[in-house]
């Protein structure tokens, strides 16, 4: 998980003057609006017995703890503590952490981190956002699930004619052609061409005005730390999809998604819309799910890749970088059970006897350490 960056952790319409938990990088902050409208967000443990403020009550710009009533402001002081005589000064240390917000996009961003405004990276641009030709829909699934495979997987345009069927892709015609990486420090792009679905439903109306093209075009991007649009090219119109992947722990995401739609855009489509975003999120699931390691591995070489995982591989190689700036957080070597977290082993097949310089290059290794003798 990455520190430094601008994490999207709420719906900008959730967040009132009622306190709300809202987890991310596997720890609990409080949301709460001032009476100038502004979000706060500071850490929801409380520094005297460690209370969650969540629990507690706002009035005007104070967050009081439901346990013994200390009050803090926005910016996480703590100005009130009813047990002390009013001559009694507040303890300078009675303080929590206090995170920079922005609502943007309709989601409330809170900066995760300790950099000073100018170094922090840019939150990523929605132009679709307040654009009247858009219409946007706002969906959220938990899966158990780490967030970058749930990440990674919003960028994988290969898996999409298996697991989605014929909603992007052309399951008869699977191919991906080689596609250019746009890269910036913090984003990645490209244009990938797919075969069309099959002509029926949709296509099937297109395939009656004119020529039903070769190929699709499927705009897909990742900006740091966990945001990933999906831009699809329907014969009525344009599909965008902005996937935020938050981490709630190491082993489980809440995925939040924006929407935007070009055709049917009356308030009358928004529950159709919202189902079909959900039955994707229900199809990749299961398949998240039960990815093993559970967590991304470190190392590149630890997991196969072809030409059509660039974009996974421009993430991983980035994060590579970030990690020896000193931006991960949370123990690399967290194992719960007996499950593999980063890092897979294989039981050897006779295979591996079989090709003695094959078994040496395997990806996945075996147990008992693997070459044959
Ligand atoms: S735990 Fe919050 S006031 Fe005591
Ligand atoms: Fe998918």
């Amino acid at each position: 998980m990455l520190k430094n960056f601008w994490y999207a952790v709420e719906f900008a319409s959730k967040v009132g003057t009622e306190p709300r938990r809202v987890v991310c990088l596997g720890q609990n902050f409080v949301l709460f609006r001032t009476e100038s409208g502004a979000v706060s967000c500071l850490s929801d443990l409380c520094v005297h017995r460690g209370g969650a403020l969540s629990m507690g009550t706002v009035s005007g710009d104070l967050i009081t703890c439901p346990y013994h009533g200390w009050q803090y402001n926005s910016g996480g002081v703590c100005v009130r503590i009813p047990a002390n005589a009013p001559e009694r000064n507040i303890p300078r240390k009675a303080r929590v952490d206090a995170y920079p917000t922005v609502e943007r996009y309709g989601m409330v961003w809170a900066f995760l981190g300790d950099l000073p405004e100018e170094q922090r990276p840019p939150i990523p641009e929605i132009p679709q956002w307040g654009d009247p030709a858009f219409r946007a829909v706002e969906v959220e699934m938990e899966l158990d699930a780490n967030y970058e495979r749930t990440f990674e997987n919003v960028v994988d345009a290969s898996h999409t004619p298996f697991v989605h069927g014929t909603a992007f892709g052309n399951p008869d015609s699977p191919q991906i052609p080689d596609y250019e990486v746009q890269q910036t420090d913090w984003s990645a792009e490209a244009d990938i061409k797919m075969s069309p679905p099959p002509p029926k439903g949709l296509w099937g109306l297109l395939a009656r005005r004119k020529e039903r093209p070769e190929y699709v075009t499927v705009t897909n991007g990742w900006y740091l730390p966990n945001v990933v649009k999906l831009h699809v090219r329907l014969p009525i119109g344009d599909l965008i999809l902005y996937d935020f992947n938050i981490p709630l722990s190491q082993d489980r995401t809440l995925v939040k998604i924006l929407g935007f739609r070009s055709f049917f855009t009356g308030a009358w489509a928004d529950g159709n819309a919202r189902k079909r975003i959900e039955k994707i999120l229900l199809q990749d699931r299961p398949v998240v799910e039960s990815q093993r390691p559970e967590l991304l591995p470190f190392d590149l070489a630890d997991e196969l890749h072809v030409r059509s995982d660039a974009l996974q591989i421009a993430y991983r190689r980035r994060r590579a970088q970030l990690i020896e700036d000193g931006w991960w957080v949370g123990d690399s070597d967290v194992v719960t059970g007996d499950s593999p977290h980063r890092s897979a082993t294989v039981i050897a097949s006779p295979v591996r006897r079989e090709n003695p310089e094959l078994a040496s290059a395997w990806v996945h290794k075996t147990r008992n350490g693997g070459s044959p003798q």
